[in-house]
């Protein structure tokens, strides 16, 4: 494991720093993968997928302003400079924004920087999007289920899990995020990455994260990352994340 693909684990059990396949070399077929970014085409060229609400739907926590310059201009930024890069890079065609990221490091090193960045970029906020939004009457406001019960007995409550996905996302130097992952075992970690890396080079399966990327909160929040955290867990659409949660590892 290279300096640039280490992530930080807190907490997280022994075995997830085990090698896994595409830290062998080895490509993790499709239908290892969750499908992060339906309704967008599958393959590239790849385009922005919509945000599933509103621009201003998670007001007053995430001001409409920032989900525009982050959905609008930021994600869009990313998804045109991977398209840029699958171009100038034939052997990256054909694949989904998530098959590229996970088997990173099978790719040519003239191609791998681009993916990490731009191929990361585009799957982490597709990814992000889908696992926001307020409560409503007919959704849940807390996780339920299996859900609920893989974070009691990995973090021992809710407030458990929050402090330390919370503790987590507040030492990512510079930008980044902070995960809850499933690990190849089924069990839930936190773990936080550097710029726009993903948990999946790593073959953990992303189930929610935080961007803490000052774009994701400066105009609201400014210097402020502890009240946009708390903020963030108003926020969070736990039927979307538990979705995630039932997907394979
Ligand atoms: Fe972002």
């Amino acid at each position: 494991m290279n300096r640039r693909t280490a992530i930080k684990h807190l907490g997280g059990a022994a075995s997830a720093l085990l090698l896994t396949e595409a830290l062998r070399g080895q490509a993790i077929p499709a239908s290892q993968l969750a499908a992060a970014t339906p309704p967008a085409p599958p393959t590239g060229p790849f385009t922005l997928p919509s945000l599933p609400y509103a621009y201003d739907a998670l007001e007053p926590y995430f001001d409409a302003a920032t989900m525009h310059l982050h959905h609008d201009k930021h994600h869009q930024a990313y998804v045109t400079n991977l398209n840029i890069a699958v171009a100038a890079h034939p052997e990256l065609a054909g694949k989904t924004v998530d098959e590229l990221v996970a088997n990173l490091n099978i790719w040519p090193e003239s191609a791998r920087t681009a993916v990490r960045n731009q191929g990361g970029g585009h799957a982490n906020h597709s990814f992000w999007w889908t696992t926001l939004g307020k409560a409503k009457a007919d959704s849940a406001a807390a996780p339920s289920g299996e859900l609920a019960k893989a974070i009691d007995t990995r973090f021992g409550s809710l407030s458990g899990f929050q402090d330390k996905l919370t503790a987590a996302a507040l030492t990512v130097f510079g930008s980044g995020w902070a995960w809850m992952v499933k690990l190849p075992d089924g069990t839930l970690s936190i773990e936080t990455t550097p710029s726009q890396e993903s948990p999946l080079t790593l073959g953990h399966k992303p189930v929610l994260a935080v961007d803490v990327w000052e774009h994701a909160y400066y105009l609201k929040y400014q210097n402020r990352r502890a009240d946009f955290i708390k903020a963030y867990f108003q926020v969070v659409n736990w039927d979307g994340v538990s979705g995630q949660f039932a997907q394979k590892a």
